[in-house]
């Protein structure tokens, strides 16, 4: 690429401050021509009108009275906001001199969307790419990234064989010719989430009720949107996180682990850039809940009718969501009716990618059910949104939930080579704050090869 890299972490935050003619060819590009590496400059929540992605769920679908805050993933090139720690990764060992372009393979290991962007953004930049992933996953996921050229490897299993994904990297990555993106480990991906995502996430709550965050929740996969969680609360001290898990794999919750339906979270492990630190809650969530919750809002218009909701409203909400957007906002809930919010307050959530990865999924829940009628489907919009109760839900704010879910990442990260003492710097703020801080480490270097 002539010129430029990519976006720093500001300008992926305020992308009004890219550099005018670099930001309008960006413009021109997003979809029109994904390919064109410009498109490096369109990773951001925000539309081109500088306003953040994201929709306000009707109270009448809700049930609650306290604004559910939904940041909308799908329009990140590629398709999910996965594609945003894809990128810092990339950049930051590049700007590291850890990879070198021409001379290292990328190595993603992914259940999917992380695997989708990092395909994406080796082929923008040039690089070649080995996904690494589950060969359980929707059809779809394969396919994207098969179109961006990148190559699969896969492990048998679903979402909740994640660790497989992981062996088979760090034998992969034996060749000193491969790179690791590797998203449950490195902190680009906590800084993205943090700096972009959650200042992103208090912009977009500006516009609603008293403009501030009570809560935040959010499933984690690699936990990276997690992060988001530690900006909101540095900028709004109360307000409370949840991190939401199937109720079929409640490693967070309980240590159990099983196989679920809902892909990309629940991976059966505490990831290493996860801050447990921030995290008051884990609330499960049934698979089942999510699934059916999207066909409802992916069918349901005439239910939604009736219930008051406006056609236009309902309209919108038929693309925005996969099933772990579903699983977020059903936590988001959850947490708002836990923390017993009212109306003018805020609870934010995120929208990882949008319905386009899950025909399969749906079709897959139609050959399941017996016939979906208006009936049923009304019936499973009242049970999962509707009178969605605070059930499962597990208070971690106590020393020894705390001590449990550092005990966690322990048993998940000393068979990978980490040291005991390395983990334990993490039971502190100042490891998180350090961490975070590099974000304008990073910015300055990158704005100076830039000019170079
Ligand atoms: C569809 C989907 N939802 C949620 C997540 C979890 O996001 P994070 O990895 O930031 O925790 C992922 C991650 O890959 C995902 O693909």
């Amino acid at each position: 690429m002539a010129g430029y890299f990519g976006p720093s972490y500001e300008e992926m935050l305020y992308p009004e401050r890219v550099e005018p003619d670099l930001l309008a060819r960006a413009r021109q590009a997003a979809g029109v021509d994904e390919l064109d590496p410009v498109n490096l400059f369109n990773i951001t929540w925000k539309d081109p009108e500088g306003r953040v992605r994201a929709t306000v769920l009707p109270p009448a679908l809700t049930g609650v009275e306290a604004n559910i805050i939904v940041l909308l993933g799908a329009g990140f090139p590629s398709g999910s906001h996965k594609v945003g720690p894809a990128y810092t990764t990339l950049m930051e060992g590049w700007l590291d001199g850890t990879i070198i372009p021409g001379r290292h393979t990328i190595l993603g290991p992914s259940t999917g969307n992380f695997g989708i962007g990092v395909a994406y953004v080796c082929r923008l930049l040039g690089y070649r790419a080995i996904i690494i992933m589950p060969d359980g996953m929707s059809r779809e996921r394969y396919q994207r990234i098969r179109a961006y050229g990148g190559e699969l490897e896969l492990t048998p299993g679903t979402e909740s064989d994640v660790i497989l994904t992981l062996e088979r990297t760090q034998q992969l990555a034996k060749d000193p010719h491969n790179r690791t993106l590797a998203q449950f480990e490195l902190f680009p991906n906590y800084r993205f989430h943090r700096y972009v995502t959650g200042r992103s996430a208090i912009e977009a709550a500006k516009g609603w009720g008293n403009g501030a965050i009570a809560g935040f929740a959010a499933a984690p996969g690699s936990a990276g949107t997690l992060a988001a969680g530690d900006e909101i609360k540095a900028t709004f001290p109360g307000a409370k996180v949840a991190a939401l898990e199937p109720y079929e794999c409640p490693t967070l919750a309980t240590g159990g682990r099983g196989h679920h339906r809902i892909e990309g979270i629940g991976d059966k492990m505490c990831t290493l850039i996860h801050n447990v630190l921030n995290t008051d809650f884990v609330i499960l969530i049934h698979d089942d809940h999510a699934v059916k919750g999207l066909k409802v809002l992916r069918d349901g218009g005439g239910v939604l009718a009736d219930w008051g909701v406006g056609e236009a409203e309902a309209a919108a909400l038929r693309d925005s969501f996969g099933v772990s957007g579903v699983c977020n906002i059903l936590g988001a809930i959850k947490l708002a009716k836990q923390l017993g919010l009212g109306p003018g307050e805020n609870v934010v959530t995120v929208a990882t990618d949008g319905f386009d990865r899950y025909p399969s999924v749906m079709e897959d829940l139609e050959r399941r059910s017996p016939e979906i009628t208006p009936s049923v489907l009304e019936g499973w919009a009242r049970d999962v949104f509707r009178h969605a109760v605070p059930d499962h839900v597990y208070d971690c704010r106590g020393r020894e939930a705390k001590a449990r879910l550092f005990a966690q990442k322990e048993k998940d990260w000393l068979p990978f080579g980490y040291a005991r003492e390395d983990l334990g710097a993490m039971q502190h703020p100042a490891f998180w704050e350090r961490e975070y801080a590099r974000v304008g480490e990073y910015d300055a270097k990158l704005l100076a090869k830039r000019r170079a």
